[in-house]
């Protein structure tokens, strides 16, 4: 393994240290460059080649397509743990004992009432209003009601902060779900689990009896850990960035929420089931859909194909790949959505535009078709990922916080005018 590396600039060479990581992925340190070279800096848009931190969370391997957290493997983590579980792991770093679960749970279930007050801020939503956007400001408003969590000084704080959050969160997605369709809101039920409170806090009315489906729950349980960490991702950079400047949880949390609603990112979700339904309308011509993702004058791009970081089949898709097809069967279930799905996936995965350039499903290809079948609305799809990724935008700014982290600020290659003098309106 190498341990130094050497650039040449106009024939004065620097050296620079050599960092292995435990899965031997090699970086170079090149935090001394600038001030060694006298005003270097390396550009790297997008950041396809830079390390912004070193991590213990999740380990990922594209090419291979390895995906674990905590150095347990997502395909275990998947058949044998519980949301909530995953979440203790990805945030404290070990599976919790019997103990340590029941007591973050219980902690968890005694903070999840909301403020009143928050009910007042929903009201001056417009309905139309996207859910995402809705989130982000109440995760935001949040902290106005939980002043208390925004300096975390010690581990209790910051026990403190998590477990309020993790509480919280899902009863406000909820809530930005059920003004979004003009129905009276929730409250958590704390007899319930994690994720069977999600479900009946989004679907239960007054007057009717709420029933859980096991399936139902298993299904949707297993879909939020897929969801729950992904290493340095846009959302992710972005809660560790504006947690940098020491901004409280819950707004480094809002800002994870608004990266996380673009199509490129979370909203792939929303955007597959909608290109699907498109192509469903448009009577189902598969061909026609993949030519127009192939042809560089036409924007439209295959939603739930292709990722920054897997070159290879996202090991995520594979696994609910399986869970959409044993919930269609478990729940009696016939969509032709699925039919489509499964037919722009197959002439994909033979098209040699695809192959050439590792284009492959990614998890958002079969969510959407999951959370459907749940009778989760498209506009909501994004807002699930959202409950799924906090634990691994929690644990991801908890480990910034305690490494200590300088504050994230990136420099620039300045490409603008050079010095001009001011020009009067006459002059102009
Ligand atoms: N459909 C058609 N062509 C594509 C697609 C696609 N979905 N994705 C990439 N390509 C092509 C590009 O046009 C480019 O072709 P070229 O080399 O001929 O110019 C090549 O593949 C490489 O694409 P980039 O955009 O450079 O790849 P990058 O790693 O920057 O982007 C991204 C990754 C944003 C995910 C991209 O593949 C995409 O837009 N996919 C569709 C949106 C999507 O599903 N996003 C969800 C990501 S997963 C998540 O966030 C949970």
């Amino acid at each position: 393994m190498p341990n130094k590396a050497i650039l040449e600039i106009d024939g004065k060479k620097y050296e620079f240290p050599v960092l292995i990581g435990t899965e031997n992925e090699v970086a170079i340190d090149i935090s001394s460059l600038r001030g060694a070279t006298k005003g270097v800096i390396t550009l790297d848009p997008g950041f396809k080649n830079t390390g912004s931190c070193e991590s213990k969370i999740t380990f990922l391997d594209g090419e291979k397509g390895i995906l674990r957290h905590r150095g347990y493997a997502i395909e275990e983590l998947t058949k044998k743990a519980s949301f909530l579980e995953v979440a203790y792991l990805v945030i404290f770093g070990e599976l919790p004992t019997k103990a340590e679960f029941n007591k973050f749970e219980d902690d968890i279930k005694s903070h999840s009432m909301v403020n009143e007050e928050v009910k007042n801020i929903i009201d001056g939503f417009p309905k139309i209003a996207h859910p995402m956007g809705v989130l982000s400001s109440l995760t935001s408003a949040l902290t106005a009601f939980n002043p208390g969590t925004v300096n975390v000084n010690s581990k209790e704080d910051m026990y403190q902060a998590i477990v309020r959050l993790l509480a919280k969160f899902p009863v406000l997605a909820s809530w930005a779900h059920r003004i979004n369709k003009g129905l009276p809101l929730n409250y958590s039920d704390n007899s319930l689990d994690y994720i069977s409170n999600i479900m009946q806090m989004m679907f239960k009315i007054p007057t009717e009896e709420f029933k859980l489906n096991p399936i139902a729950v298993r299904a949707l349980d297993e879909l939020l850990i897929l969801h729950e960490d992904h290493e340095q991702n846009c959302s992710t950079s972005t809660v560790r960035i504006a947690g940098s400047s020491a901004a409280g949880l819950f707004a480094s949390i809002s800002a994870g929420v608004s990266a996380l609603w673009g199509p490129l990112h979370g909203g792939a979700n929303q955007a597959v089931l909608e290109m699907l339904e498109e192509i469903q309308k448009d009577g189902g011509d598969v061909d026609k859909f993949i030519n127009k993702a192939k042809d560089k004058n036409d924007p439209f791009r295959l939603m739930g194909f292709g990722h920054r970081v897997y070159k290879n089949f996202d090991p995520r898709a594979r696994i609910i790949k399986k869970a959409a097809d044993e919930l269609f069967q478990d729940l009696n279930l016939n969509d032709p959505i699925l039919d489509i799905a499964k037919h722009l996936e197959e002439v994909a995965l033979k098209d040699e535009y695809f192959a050439e350039r590792k284009l492959y499903p990614n998890v958002d290809f079969y969510s959407g078709i999951i959370y459907r079948a749940l009778g989760v609305p498209v506009e909501m799809f994004t807002v699930m990922f959202a409950i799924g990724r906090l634990p691994g935008w929690i644990a991801q700014w908890k480990e910034m916080r305690e490494n200590g982290e300088p504050i994230g600020r990136p420099r620039q290659l300045y490409t603008g005018e050079t010095l001009r003098t001011f020009k009067s309106f006459e002059e102009r």
